[in-house]
């Protein structure tokens, strides 16, 4: 991966990505759901590999979310070893290219042995800076913001950034600019509910094993022609965005 661009990642924008259709893109090609997850990392590897040079500087991706543990206990073995992989295999190539990954939702209910090779995968790149790679597994944005309500019980005079902090856990992480969502599904489904606030919406009908490089330049190609204006009348940069007293 060549990356050319050098400018701190919280100055870029924050994509959040719902990666959905790996189980529709198998079944119509008369595979396994597995091999729709499979294909849907090598879309992971097309995506994070183009974000950088796109102005990408965050990127949030759902893997898996807090009601996925409903599906069949094949699925949820099949997946979870498909993360165990994924943090095995990419690490390497992840501090090659100045990737921070960090893995976001809840880590106790996880296989033994995945919250372990999580917190190996987070610090061997913990030092890169060309972008943040957002891994959401047993995660659920109300369970995120419940927690956070939990924790906020004991701050004396809070604010929304400092509630964002208790939320995300990452003190000034920039708010979602773009949330993208494949398969043609047109739904939240619990995913950066309080980080996505202004966030604008992108949804296509590219199923998720199929997206790549180009996909990602067109969502951001239709984000840049909108206006944002986050409530008032003008366009506004979110770098510029007042906190309103309220
Ligand atoms: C949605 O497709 C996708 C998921 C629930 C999992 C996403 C997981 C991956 C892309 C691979 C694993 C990730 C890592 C980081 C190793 P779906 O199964 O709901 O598709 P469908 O709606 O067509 O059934």
């Amino acid at each position: 991966m060549q990356s050319n661009l050098s400018s701190k990642p919280q100055s870029k924008l924050h994509v959040g990505i719902i990666m959905d259709g790996n189980g529709r893109w198998a079944t119509r090609r008369q595979l396994s759901r597995l091999r729709g997850h499979e294909a849907g990392v090598e879309a992971i590897r097309r995506v994070v590999e183009a974000a950088p040079d796109q102005g990408v500087g965050t990127l949030t991706l759902y893997a898996f979310s807090s009601d996925n543990w409903r599906r069949p206990k094949a699925e949820v073995t099949a997946l979870m070893a498909l993360l165990r992989f994924y943090l095995a295999s990419e690490v390497e190539s992840l501090v090659r290219n100045g990737v921070r990954l960090t893995v976001i939702g809840r880590r106790d209910r996880l296989p033994n042995g995945i919250a372990d090779a999580i917190g190996r995968a987070e610090a061997a790149t913990a030092k890169g800076d060309v972008l943040h790679l957002r891994i959401a597994v047993d995660y659920s944005a109300r369970d995120a913001i419940l927690k956070a309500a939990a924790n906020a019980a004991s701050e004396g005079d809070l604010t929304r950034e400092k509630f964002s902090d208790l939320i995300t856990g990452e003190p000034g992480l920039r708010d979602v600019d773009l949330v993208i969502r494949t398969s043609g599904e047109k739904r939240l489904s619990d995913f950066l509910l309080w980080e996505s606030a202004y966030a604008e919406l992108h949804f296509t009908d590219r199923m998720w094993p199929d997206f790549g490089g180009e996909d990602l330049a067109e969502a951001l190609a239709s984000f840049h022609g909108r206006e944002r204006r986050f409530g008032g009348l003008q366009p506004v940069s979110p770098e510029l965005t007042p906190e309103v007293a309220l």
